[in-house]
């Protein structure tokens, strides 16, 4: 179902209730938006997979090792943008948000309990992510990839665990359509949304 798009008041709720929708529908492709952070000089992007949203919190989340390069950028500029588009439903949403990195407190913790070991074992590997290996799988010893690893043995990958929380401040919607397609931003100011319409 594509947005009627018509009332400028409805949209944001209903964009929140989509982004919450795909955290747990592993075919919506809202579930693995861009995420896109700064080092100031240039931009990087890559695919993470949406974790956690929440339209009353304004909040956005996923998981990354805490030594990859998303990382380092939030820690010298904390504005993101996230990237969201469905190509049967032609929607787009490009947010920004101020984010931040939780990592070793209660918020990564009770995420990292509720992470399946199997992807646990991806914050094990002994060097940080994009360091250059002989072979793929050679960061993470062989113990690990058993289907009988316990929890105990990966434990020490929480140390490289970390959960990036966003905080929404702009939402920019697109709707694409033969009819004509639909463009609006919304800014949150003190409570609410600010929505205008904008030319596509
Ligand atoms: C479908 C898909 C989902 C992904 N989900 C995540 C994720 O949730 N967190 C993450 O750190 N990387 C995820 N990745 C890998 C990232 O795209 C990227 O390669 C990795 O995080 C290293 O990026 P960085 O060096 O810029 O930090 C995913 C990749 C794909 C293709």
């Amino acid at each position: 179902m594509s947005f009627a798009a018509t009332d400028l008041e409805e949209l944001p709720s209903a964009i929140w209730r989509d982004l919450e929708r795909a955290v747990t529908d592993e075919a919506n492709p809202f579930r693995t938006p861009v995420l896109g952070t700064t080092n100031l000089f240039e931009c990087s992007m890559r695919v993470v997979t949406l974790r956690h949203a929440d339209g009353a919190k304004r909040e956005l989340a996923c998981y990354s090792d805490a030594r990859a390069q998303k990382v380092h950028q939030l820690k010298l500029c904390e504005q993101a943008h996230w990237l969201f588009y469905d190509p049967a439903r032609r929607v787009q949403f490009r947010i920004s948000a101020h984010t931040m990195v939780h990592q070793n407190d209660a918020i990564a913790r009770d995420h990292w309990q509720r992470a399946p070991l199997a992807h646990r074992r991806n914050y094990c590997a002994n060097q940080p992510p994009g360091s250059d290996i002989h072979a793929p799988g050679d960061a993470i010893s062989p113990e690990l990839k058993s289907p009988k690893v316990t929890a105990k043995q990966l434990e020490p990958g929480y140390e490289n665990f970390a959960v990036l929380v966003s905080t929404v401040d702009q939402i920019e919607f697109l709707q694409l359509a033969d009819e004509g397609n639909v463009r609006a931003v919304f800014n949150w100011t003190v409570a609410k949304w600010s929505g205008l319409w904008l030319v596509p």
